[in-house]
């Protein structure tokens, strides 16, 4: 198949990349980036220079590749910026759903994430609705969201990828993450609120099956969503760092997410079904 990436170069997208490309896929991978493009051409993949908010330049590379499904992982998160990363849900992915349906693309794959349903007692399964009523800053977050999971599903085959929280190598949770950083400085705090984890490798598996999986939303996350309090001293422990400080009570939407759907839906299957071992692995 011809597979347009968009968010190539970023995290999942260069795990991502050579799984397709070994699987004897045509695979063009955008950036924004010259030496990224680079990147992307060693593993295997056609580069394309374009900016998501380029609608012009959209239309035009999409147009000219002509895929068969478009995958996005597009995210504007280097800069720690959620307004940032809600433009690019918003304004990124409707210049690249105008740019596919233009070109006639039959499937999307896109990322989304797993915390953003509206707040209860139990972990999330895709039919509790987003929370679209959360106050100002977590309304950002909610807004860009709802924006770019509304849009995908324009086109007539979509799939919805909403991640758990990633860690493993080059993310936030690595060793030199920027949430290691802060783990080391003592500056979180294991609370109630409960999260649930993603391994890099198996969010990018995900987005590697979902070409075969039905149309639909899926959370993509691992088989224990945990508190703070459980899985911060792990974290902690395992970094050498310090013991956080514990403290009582959550944000009623800080209730992680279940993954039964995609395990019956799709067979899907984890390489690190539980943050317990793949913390351990990740940072060894
Ligand atoms: N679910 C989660 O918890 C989750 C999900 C994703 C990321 N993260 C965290 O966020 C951190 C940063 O993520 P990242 O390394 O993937 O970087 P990022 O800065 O979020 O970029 C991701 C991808 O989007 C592309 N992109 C962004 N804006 C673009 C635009 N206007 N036009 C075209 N492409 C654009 C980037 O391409 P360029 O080469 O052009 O920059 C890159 O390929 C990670 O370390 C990870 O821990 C967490």
């Amino acid at each position: 198949m011809k597979i347009f990436v968009a968010g190539a170069s970023g995290v999942i997208g260069r795990i991502l990349l050579p799984k397709l490309v070994e699987a004897g896929h045509e695979v063009t991978g955008m950036t924004r980036r010259k030496e990224q493009g680079q990147a992307i051409e060693e593993l295997g993949a056609k580069a394309v220079i374009a900016d998501a908010f380029n609608l012009k330049q959209m239309v035009n590379i999409i147009s000219e590749n002509q895929p068969d499904v478009v995958i996005h992982q597009l995210t504007a998160l280097s800069q720690g910026s959620s307004a940032e990363n809600a433009r690019i849900r918003m304004e990124g992915t409707r210049n690249l759903v105008n740019a596919a349906r233009q070109a006639n693309v039959k499937k999307i794959i896109a990322q989304s994430i797993s915390w953003a349903y509206e707040p209860g007692d139990e972990p999330a399964m895709e039919e509790v609705a987003l929370d679209v009523h959360a106050p100002l800053p977590r309304s950002t977050t909610i807004s860009g969201i709802a924006a770019l999971e509304s849009a995908v599903t324009e086109i007539p085959d979509y799939v919805i990828l909403r991640y758990g929280t990633l860690y493993g190598p080059s993310t936030w949770y690595d060793k030199n993450g920027a949430t290691a950083g802060q783990v080391r400085n003592h500056e979180l705090t294991a609370t109630d609120g409960v999260s649930s984890f993603i391994h890099v490798e198996d969010a990018a598996n995900a987005a590697f099956l979902a070409l075969a999986w039905p149309t639909g939303t899926y959370n993509i996350v691992d088989d224990e969503p945990a508190k703070g309090i459980d899985w911060l001293p792990v974290y902690a422990d395992i970094l050498n760092a310090p013991s956080p400080e514990l403290q009582l009570g959550a944000g009623g939407w800080e209730r992680g997410a279940l993954n039964t759907k995609v395990k019956n839906v799709c067979g899907w299957n984890l390489h690190y079904p539980t943050w317990r071992t793949g913390f351990l692995e990740a940072l060894r």
